[in-house]
């Protein structure tokens, strides 16, 4: 990362930032290591020679949060190794436990939530002070619009873009409302101005992001004349969304999806469940039926759109009778490939409260069915693309020699013999192979 001018004065540090979660937290780690560059940071990926580590958390599952506390205690060495090392902790965890992590771990220095990364900087200088620092305010403030405008980088031909975050939607076993806040959508000309200089810098596909990305209204028309808009950047090949909540898709997104070339025909849908009866005590505000026909009006305007979904086994309450109605929406919809979780009581959901918890042995159970049936599908669906001529954006060398590696608009991962020259190209490429998580071909003439 190039250094802000003034930043040769000080010594160089080194910052080293652990993500979690996410990809908004991608985009967050991102932005923080960028805030504090201009501090004279610079990244390093050995935590053992850094100056200060920032842990960049997810509270989403109990596994998700306990990872910071295990990997705290594997800090602490390098901290008696090293007294001036700065210990922060960011992202989701913070948000919801960052008080009690500062009065349980002397090990951390500085606390801040995710709405709070434009006072990184302050907090950094007075941590080196000698001060401990916590900051998990809701500000008024956008965080985005407060950070100094990026610095100019060579970039890889995909990023990120947050344009939206927070979630009113509060379905009942959630974590994200209580540790994102409230639904808040960046202003298109910003957006539209951070795209600009990523393609400047290289960017040939950006994948927009938001806890809610389809509830995006920072314009008449929503995400969809948004991603009009940015379809206009000479230079940009493609774009992307996620996630998106089945109930902001509205009429002009799915239309973009039918006429927007450069819009990728790849749409995470999570429905978390296929039972109307568990989508009523998630509070996922939608029943199966409204799902089905969606998917359908989805698929009228683009045919070969790739549909994928999260699920969550063993919601309280949840028979086998429901479990089965989970199972029959996944073979309805046919998804090209899907998540599928365990329930994880979080603290402070209302879900959490409930009786009728599902017991362990059962989830194990029904997750592994529909982890089975999940791959059997996405077999199919890779499978169904041997023969087929794709249009492949070019990432990185792949494995074995001459070879590249892209992704094929569905997100199919492909590799295909290649020069290296064709990094951030699109090519047309002919599958040739499936195999367990990409697809093979030659560079079509
Ligand atoms: N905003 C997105 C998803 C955010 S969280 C949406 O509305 O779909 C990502 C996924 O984690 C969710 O889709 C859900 O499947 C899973 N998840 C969230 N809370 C969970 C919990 N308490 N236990 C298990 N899985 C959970
Ligand atoms: Fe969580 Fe539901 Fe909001 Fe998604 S829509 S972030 S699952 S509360
Ligand atoms: Fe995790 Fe927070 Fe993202 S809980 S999934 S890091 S929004």
């Amino acid at each position: 990362m190039p250094q802000a001018p003034g930043a040769a004065m000080t010594a160089q540090k080194k910052l080293y930032i652990k993500t979690y979660g996410c990809q908004m937290n991608v985009y967050d780690s991102e932005r923080m290591a960028e805030a504090l560059g201009a501090e004279g940071y610079v990244p390093t990926d050995r935590a053992e020679e850094a100056d200060m580590i920032l842990l960049n958390t997810c509270h989403i599952r109990e596994k998700a949060s306990e990872k910071v506390y295990s990997e705290l205690g594997r800090l602490r060495p390098l901290k008696d190794a090293k007294p001036d090392l700065k210990v922060g902790i960011a992202g989701c965890v913070a948000q919801a436990e960052g008080t009690e992590i500062m009065a349980r771990a002397p090990v951390v220095d500085l606390v801040v939530g995710p709405q709070s990364y434009h006072r990184l900087p302050a907090m950094e200088r007075a941590v080196r002070g000698g001060a401990r620092a916590v900051d998990t305010d809701f500000p008024e403030e956008d965080k985005f619009t407060e950070l100094k405008a990026r610095p100019k980088a060579k970039r890889g031909p995909t990023a990120f873009l947050t344009v939206q975050e927070g979630c009113d939607k509060f379905c009942a076993f959630c974590v994200v409302p209580y540790t994102r806040g409230a639904e808040v959508s960046r202003p298109a000309d910003r957006i539209e101005a951070e795209t600009r200089g990523l393609v400047e810098q290289g960017v040939r596909e950006i994948t927009l992001l938001g806890q809610n990305v389809n509830a995006w209204h920072g314009m008449e028309g929503g995400l969809g004349a948004l991603v009009r808009r940015l379809a206009r950047i000479e230079g940009l090949a493609r774009i992307r969304y996620t996630t998106s909540h089945p109930n902001d898709m509205d009429d002009a997104l799915i239309a973009a999806h039918g006429e927007e070339a450069k819009l990728m025909p790849y749409l995470h849908l999570p429905v978390q469940s296929g039972s109307d009866r568990i989508l009523k005590a998630m509070n996922r505000k939608h029943g199966r039926d409204a799902y089905l026909a969606l998917v359908e009006r989805i698929r009228a305007a683009r045919p070969d759109i790739l549909l994928t979904s999260d699920f969550i086994v063993g919601f309280p309450g949840e028979t086998e009778s429901d479990f089965e109605d989970t199972l029959d929406l996944v073979r309805q919809v046919r998804y090209g490939a899907s998540f599928s979780f365990k329930y994880s009581p979080r603290p402070g959901t209302p879900a959490a409260e409930r009786g009728a918890q599902v017991p362990a042995e059962v989830m194990d159970e029904r997750l592994q069915r529909l982890q089975a049936l999940i791959t059997e599908l996405q077999r199919e669906a890779q499978e169904a693309m041997v023969g087929r001529e794709v249009e492949v954006l070019f990432e990185k060398p792949g494995r074995l020699p001459g070879q590249m590696v892209g992704k094929s608009g569905q997100l199919h991962a492909v590799h295909a013999d290649a020069p290296e020259s064709l990094r951030g190209e699109v090519r047309r490429v002919r599958i040739t192979a499936s195999g367990p998580n990409s697809l093979a071909g030659t560079l079509a003439a």
